[in-house]
């Protein structure tokens, strides 16, 4: 096992009604003034946002709302609130949503904070020295950003969907009612378990000697949710089911399944980001589309260990050597994100990618054949334009 810095910051509150704490818990942070920061309407649709205003209200907490946060969210939105936080000098951002503005919040803490070009911290070009304080409301179990260090945000002028790592990107605290997903589309319900099935199979498909202890949780947390969403997609309202997936997407991303790991792999999400960012397809879609693809193409480095996850993971039968149970294993996790209606294939999300396409894809995602991505193997530009193809 290697050694690890663990460090998960982020108070959570959930269950039931934890919503209604909104106000006493951003009153405690000693702030003037919130950005409530959310998306396209579902909050409003729900009748949550109206909650949260009324619990702001009720604590003596001042706000200023910026909403319109698109999925794969867009850099001129986080500038407008950049803007709108400066003019209103606003300290505090509450997220009210998924991931898409939780990350948008992210990243206008740290334009607020740190000045300049904020796309200057997702391009690597700077380093992001300190952040306003941000929480969230949650309401799709998927991205994990509500604990984690990430924010992803998509630049329109040339469509570069980037991410920015940083440890004060944690937010102060997370809100999390499972009764809050009822309202989820099935598509998005199911989007959502692909990216925590992701995050835990980013993590676990490692080179190095892995500690038990997390393969275990891993290969739990892995089962638990892919139990739970057949469930969730039967019933919408079923408050354990939706429970046990919110908690593992949130343990899926807050470092827990990294313990010992080392760095991961994460070739599947550097690929859908460029898949996101070219096709504005949803997240955890454009992630199935790919995995099995760049699974078959890397598992011969280790067959081992995909025969490990074939059998504690997909419940696969020894069927002879660790290659033959790999490639099982690899068949059994495609089948099952066909039976939650998920993608294996770019064509399957109704995208002909043509070959201009793929290679700027790959382009952009070996940043021009500089990079190299991928702990499980490293991935150069022609492995990168040989996997998008194999998805197309
Ligand atoms: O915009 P609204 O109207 O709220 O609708 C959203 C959106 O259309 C809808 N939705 C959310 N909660 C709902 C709901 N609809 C009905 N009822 C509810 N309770 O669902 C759609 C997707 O929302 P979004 O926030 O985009 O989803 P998700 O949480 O999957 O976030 C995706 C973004 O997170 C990034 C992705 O790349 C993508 O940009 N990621 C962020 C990470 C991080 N910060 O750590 C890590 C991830 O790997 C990922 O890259
Ligand atoms: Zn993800």
């Amino acid at each position: 096992m290697l050694n690890f810095d663990y460090n998960t910051p982020t108070r959570v509150y959930f269950g039931k009604g934890t919503e209604g704490l909104t106000g006493a818990l951003v009153k405690e942070q000693g702030c003037k003034k919130v950005l409530v920061h959310f998306g396209e309407g579902s909050v409003k649709r729900s009748g949550l946002l109206d909650k949260v205003y009324a619990s702001l209200d009720e604590a003596g907490v001042s706000y200023v709302s910026l909403g319109g946060v698109v999925p794969n969210p867009r850099l001129s939105k986080v500038n407008e609130g950049i803007e709108l936080c400066k003019k209103e000098g606003v300290d505090f951002i509450l997220a009210v949503g998924g991931g898409s503005a939780i990350d948008s919040a992210k990243a206008i803490s740290y334009g607020v904070a740190c000045g300049g070009d904020v796309w200057d911290f997702f391009e690597g070009k700077r380093e992001v020295t300190s952040a306003l304080p941000v929480g969230t409301i949650l309401t799709i179990a998927a991205a994990g950003s509500e604990m984690s260090n990430s924010a992803v945000v998509t630049n329109e002028d040339g469509w570069f969907k980037r991410g920015c790592s940083t440890e004060l990107g944690r937010p102060k605290f997370s809100i999390l009612n499972p009764e809050l997903t009822y309202t989820l589309p099935p598509y998005q319900t199911a989007s959502g378990v692909v990216d925590i099935l992701m995050h835990t199979m980013e993590r676990y498909f490692i080179l190095d000697d892995t500690l038990e202890l997390t393969d275990e949780i891993a290969e739990g947390l892995m089962r638990v949710v892919m139990k739970n969403c057949l469930i969730a997609l039967k019933d919408a309202e079923d408050y354990n089911a939706r429970a046990e997936i919110m908690w593992a997407g949130s343990l899926s991303h807050n470092g827990l399944t990294s313990c010992g790991n080392g760095n991961g792999d994460w070739s599947s999400h550097q690929m859908e980001h460029e898949l996101g960012g070219l096709y504005d397809v949803a997240h955890g879609a454009g992630l199935s589309a790919i995995w099995g693809t760049w699974a078959r193409y890397v598992y011969k480095e280790k067959p081992a260990r995909f025969a490990q996850f074939a059998k504690n993971v997909m419940g696969v039968k020894c069927t002879g050597d660790d290659s033959a149970t790999a490639i099982a294993g690899i068949e059994a996790m495609e089948d099952y994100f066909r039976s939650i209606k998920m993608p294996v294939s770019i064509g399957d999300m109704d995208i002909q990618a043509t070959d201009a396409e793929i290679a700027e894809m790959a382009e952009k995602c070996s940043r021009g054949g500089t990079r190299t991505i991928g702990g499980f193997k490293a991935l150069g530009r022609d492995d990168m334009a040989a996997i998008y193809t194999g998805a197309k």
